[in-house]
C-alpha cells in the first residue's frame, strides 16, 4: 500500500448514500471513511451501526469507520459486526486507550487512534508500537467542510516520526479539510491515508473529484514511495 484515498460521506447525501459510494469507487476510492458521531463528544449526530451495515452491503471497498463518540469501548463490537474493516478512537476520550486497542484488533479490524488539533503527539506516545494506523485530525471534529488548519502539516511529520522511532510502518491518515490545494503538501509531509469529504461530494462531479484528488495526491508521492 502507497496510498489511500477515502472519501467521507459526511458530505454525501444521506438519502442516497449507494450512489455516493459507487460515484466515488468509480473515481478510485480505495476506502469509504464513515463518520459516527453522538453529539457529546462532538456537536453533531450522524449515524450507527444499523447505516453502516446497509453501507457494507453496496460497498465493494473496505469501511474505514471513524468514532467521534464519548463511549467507544461501548460501541466496537457492534460497529466490527456491521461490517468495518478499520475503526479509529479519540484518545480524548480513553483512559484505556491500549486495552481498546487491542480489543478493536481481537475483533480482527484494523485499529486506529485519533488525535485532534489540540491534542499533542506524546498523547500516542505509549501505543505507537501498538496500532495499525494514527488519524490526524486537520480540523475540529464534527463538521465536514471545514478550514485545514496548517499546523497539522508539521503534526504529521511528528506522528511519522513517532511511528518510525517505535518500529511501526503503520500508516498516518489525515482527516479535514482535505481538497486540491492541501493535499499535495500533506503527502508531501508522510500522510497516506487522505480522507475528503466537501472536496468530493460538494462538487458536481464526485466521480471526478475523486479521481483527481487521487492523482494530485499519487502525483505528491516522493519517488522513493512506490506507486500503486
Ligand atoms: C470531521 C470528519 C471528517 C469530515 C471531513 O469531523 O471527521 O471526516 O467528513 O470533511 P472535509 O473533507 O469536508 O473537511
Ligand atoms: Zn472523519
Amino acid at each position: 500500500m502507497s496510498l489511500l484515498f477515502a472519501p467521507s460521506i459526511l458530505s454525501a447525501d444521506f438519502a442516497a448514500l449507494g450512489d455516493a459510494i459507487a460515484a466515488a469507487e468509480r473515481g478510485g476510492a480505495d476506502l469509504i471513511h464513515v463518520d459516527v458521531m453522538d453529539g457529546h463528544f462532538v456537536p453533531n449526530i450522524t449515524i450507527g451501526p444499523p447505516v453502516v451495515r446497509s453501507i457494507k452491503r453496496v460497498a465493494t471497498v473496505p469501511l474505514d469507520v471513524h468514532l467521534m463518540i464519548t463511549d467507544p469501548d461501548r460501541y466496537i463490537e457492534a460497529f466490527a459486526e456491521a461490517g468495518a474493516a478499520m475503526m479509529s478512537v479519540h484518545v480524548e476520550v480513553l483512559p484505556h486507550l491500549h486495552r481498546t486497542v487491542h480489543a478493536i484488533k481481537a475483533l480482527g479490524v484494523k485499529a486506529g487512534v485519533v488525535i485532534n488539533p489540540g491534542t499533542p503527539v506524546g498523547a500516542i506516545e505509549e501505543i505507537a508500537g501498538d496500532v495499525d494506523f494514527v488519524l490526524v485530525m486537520s480540523v475540529n471534529p464534527g463538521f465536514g467542510g471545514q478550514t485545514f488548519i496548517p499546523r497539522s502539516e508539521s503534526k504529521v511529520r511528528e506522528v511519522r516520526a513517532l511511528l518510525d522511532r517505535a518500529g511501526n510502518q503503520a500508516p498516518v491518515e489525515i482527516d479535514g479539510g482535505v481538497d486540491l490545494q492541501t493535499v499535495g503538501r500533506v503527502v508531501a509531509a508522510g500522510a497516506r491515508i487522505l480522507v475528503a469529504g466537501a472536496a468530493v461530494f460538494h462538487t458536481p462531479d464526485p466521480e471526478r473529484a475523486t479521481r483527481e484528488l487521487k492523482a494530485a495526491a499519487l502525483a505528491a508521492l516522493p519517488a522513493s514511495a512506490t506507486r500503486c
